[in-house]
């Protein structure tokens, strides 16, 4: 199998091709969304969320990161493995903020970071470059900033914001990193920021014009019944399908109907 690189999804913008992502936490789901053939595969800090159920992405540590990432990798065999720098990882100064990289890229076997922001973390994503880290910029709704938003609602609806993710997503082009997620902001800024940079897009609540899309695994599959935001598409009803199993294999333990003969020694 063709191993995917920061390359290949350059030349899938280049020549218009679209670019689909997912998330993933762990070995046996990580294996079977590679395998359906995604071209990115994100290990985000939505495990904070997703997998040991915190109200937001701040509490996850970058040994928890590690540990997601390790799995991950282990599973995957053609996307491109990239993983979040978690809250308080990098925002210190550049140096730590290498350190966190060098950690995850060492000891996950991951090919790529992401970080949240624009300007402010400039240092640090110029530094994460020069140790020949591939770095994902993420712009729009940062979740790590949450408590200074105060609302997980769309950013940069007004002209201010949206200049600046303009002037950021430029930054992020100019000093080398491979791609940017946008994340929660009306589709025609999407649309403005895609066009004016080279580098591919990958958008989250951000419309049709992204050069990619991502979604959270869990959303997709229909995992968590609660979160239905108006961006999300649900492709499977496995909340369903798996508390309809769980539900019948109950009835059968306790109707003596399992196991039956030919599944006993
Ligand atoms: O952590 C995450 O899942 C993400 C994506 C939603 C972009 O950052
Ligand atoms: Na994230």
């Amino acid at each position: 199998i063709k191993r995917v690189t920061t390359h290949t999804i350059q030349e899938m913008k280049n020549r218009g091709e679209k670019i689909s992502c997912l998330t993933a936490y762990d070995y046996s789901m990580a294996g079977i969304v590679d395998a359906a053939g995604v071209e990115l595969i994100l290990v985000g800090d939505s495990a904070s969320n997703v997998m040991a159920g915190h109200e937001t992405t701040l509490p996850i540590t970058i040994d928890q990161m590690i540990y997601h990432a390790t799995s991950v990798v282990r599973a995957v065999k053609r996307a491109l493995v990239v993983v979040d720098l978690p809250f308080g990882s990098y925002q210190g100064n550049s140096r730590e903020a290498l350190n966190s990289a060098i950690r995850i890229m060492k000891e996950s076997g991951a090919h790529a970071v992401k970080l949240e922001g624009g300007l402010e973390i400039k240092d640090s994503i110029i530094r994460i470059l020069s140790a020949g880290v591939p770095v994902m910029g993420h712009l729009g709704l940062t979740p790590q900033s949450i408590y200074k938003f105060g609302t997980y609602t769309v950013r940069a609806k007004q002209e201010t914001e949206a200049d600046k993710l303009i002037e950021d997503a430029k930054m992020l082009e100019d000093v080398g990193c491979f791609s940017v997620v946008l994340e929660k902001i009306p589709a025609k800024l999407t649309k403005k920021v895609s066009e004016s940079i080279s580098i591919p897009t990958v958008g989250i609540g951000a419309g049709p014009h992204a050069d990619g899309q991502i979604l959270v695994l869990h959303d997709l599959l229909g995992i968590n019944k609660e979160f239905k935001p108006r961006f999300l598409r649900r492709y499977a009803d496995l909340n369903g399908v798996m508390t309809d199993a769980i539900s019948n294999y109950i009835k059968d333990v306790k109707g003596k109907s399992f196991p039956n003969e030919q599944e006993s020694y």
